[in-house]
């Protein structure tokens, strides 16, 4: 008799049979970021991009990289960046590893730590990307709703789960939660402790989980140039974590994620840490009269320790309000899910891009309250 096995090679030549992605990619939405358009000069808040430039220090180094060695690869464990960024934030560079984004860095820690079937925990709502990488891996993502203030749930501390991330300050409140919480946090979860601090230099206090890492051989911060550094475009984050941590997630990134360009920027940007504090400064004082005035206007707005603040009006959905300020050429990010749709996210810019979101959604205000009336 034959077996089945001796059947699979006229199965693969039938055209088409072997081409189907994973089940799990086929059933994926997939993640979709803010809209980026090309050459315009709308009024870009959707996107929490830092409105000033990098200092000129990362432009002079950007410029004298691309004039030397760029037909060679790059240093493929980025020694330079990680020893700067392990005596910046005092740690050993043996609990640093670099990655094309804070994305790539989340991306390589879910091929690392989660399998098929694993669950993944972490509070909504938060930054949708984990979703979609967890359904990459086929693993579970098990959310758990923030009470009204945003303090972690507490549910959070007594589950299982493979893995725990923890967005601090939160995407899209922008609520900040305790160092205390989180050493409280990486204690109580049996798994890895995921703690994405994208946007912790736009808070007032400077406490940060990375002072945590000695401690918790559990925990992994993540960190990027994007925001506060002003490097969106140039694609670097960081990870801190425990040496065993970092030496799997090192196995797993691409041989060299990242390019000569974006390792000059990076290095060059934490040899002038006074600039992104100034940048920062000034991001804070503008989010204070964003805050004071959409509260004028009658929002409900959290507490924001980032660069960016979410508004909310009533129960209502706020699709009029982005689409009304996309009309007169402001961005805003809308998420039209049933926990979000009643908010905005507006990210903090220069102060003449603040007032012009102020002036523009307080007269869409009028003529939205004018129409409720009438109807
Ligand atoms: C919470 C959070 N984490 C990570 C990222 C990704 O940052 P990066 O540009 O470093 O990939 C973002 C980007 O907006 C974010 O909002």
């Amino acid at each position: 008799m034959r077996s089945k096995l001796q059947w699979l090679p006229r199965l693969a030549r039938i055209p088409g049979m072997q081409s189907r992605p994973r089940k799990n990619i086929e059933d994926l939405e997939g993640y979709t970021p803010g809209e980026q358009p090309e050459g315009t000069d709308l009024i870009k808040l959707n996107t929490n991009e830092n409105p000033y430039p990098p200092s000129p220090r990362v432009l002079a180094a950007v410029r004298r990289e691309t004039a030397s060695s760029l037909r060679l690869y790059p240093d493929p464990v980025a020694r330079e960046l990680r020893d700067l960024a392990a005596a910046t934030y005092r740690v050993r560079p043996e609990n640093v590893m670099a990655g094309n984004g804070s994305d790539e860095l989340l991306s390589i820690l879910m091929r690392c730590y989660v399998d098929e079937g694993d669950c993944v925990a972490y509070p909504v709502p938060t930054y949708t990307l984990y979703e979609t990488l967890i359904a990459i891996q086929g693993g579970r993502s098990l959310v758990f709703p923030y009470p009204d203030d945003f303090t972690i749930p507490s549910a959070l501390h007594s589950q299982s789960s493979r893995v725990t991330i923890l967005c601090n300050p939160n995407a899209p409140s922008g609520t900040l939660a305790p160092l205390s919480e989180i050493a409280r946090l990486a204690r109580s979860v049996s798994g890895l402790l995921i703690v994405d601090e994208a946007y912790v230099d736009f808070a007032d206090s400077d406490e940060s989980a990375i002072a945590l890492v000695k401690q918790f051989p559990n925990l992994v911060v993540l960190r990027t140039f994007s925001k506060a550094f002003s490097l969106a475009g140039m694609r670097v984050g960081l990870a801190f974590g425990a040496e065993e941590v970092v030496r799997n997630m090192v196995k797993v990134k691409d041989s060299y994620n990242l390019c000569r360009l974006s390792l000059a920027a990076a290095s060059a940007a934490l040899h002038d840490m006074d600039w992104m504090r100034r940048n920062v400064r000034r991001i804070q004082r503008t989010r204070e009269t964003l805050v004071r005035g959409l509260r004028k206007l009658g929002f409900m707005v959290h507490a924001s320790q980032a660069n960016f603040v979410m508004a909310q009006l009533n129960g209502d959905s706020l699709r009029w309000l982005h689409d009304g300020l996309r009309e007169r050429g402001i961005l805003v990010r809308f998420f039209d899910t049933p926990e979000l749709r009643s908010m905005i996210r507006v990210t903090v810019g220069r102060p003449r891009e603040v007032q012009a979101l102020l002036r523009e959604t307080e007269s869409l205000l009028q003529g939205h309250r004018l129409r409720q009336r009438a109807s």
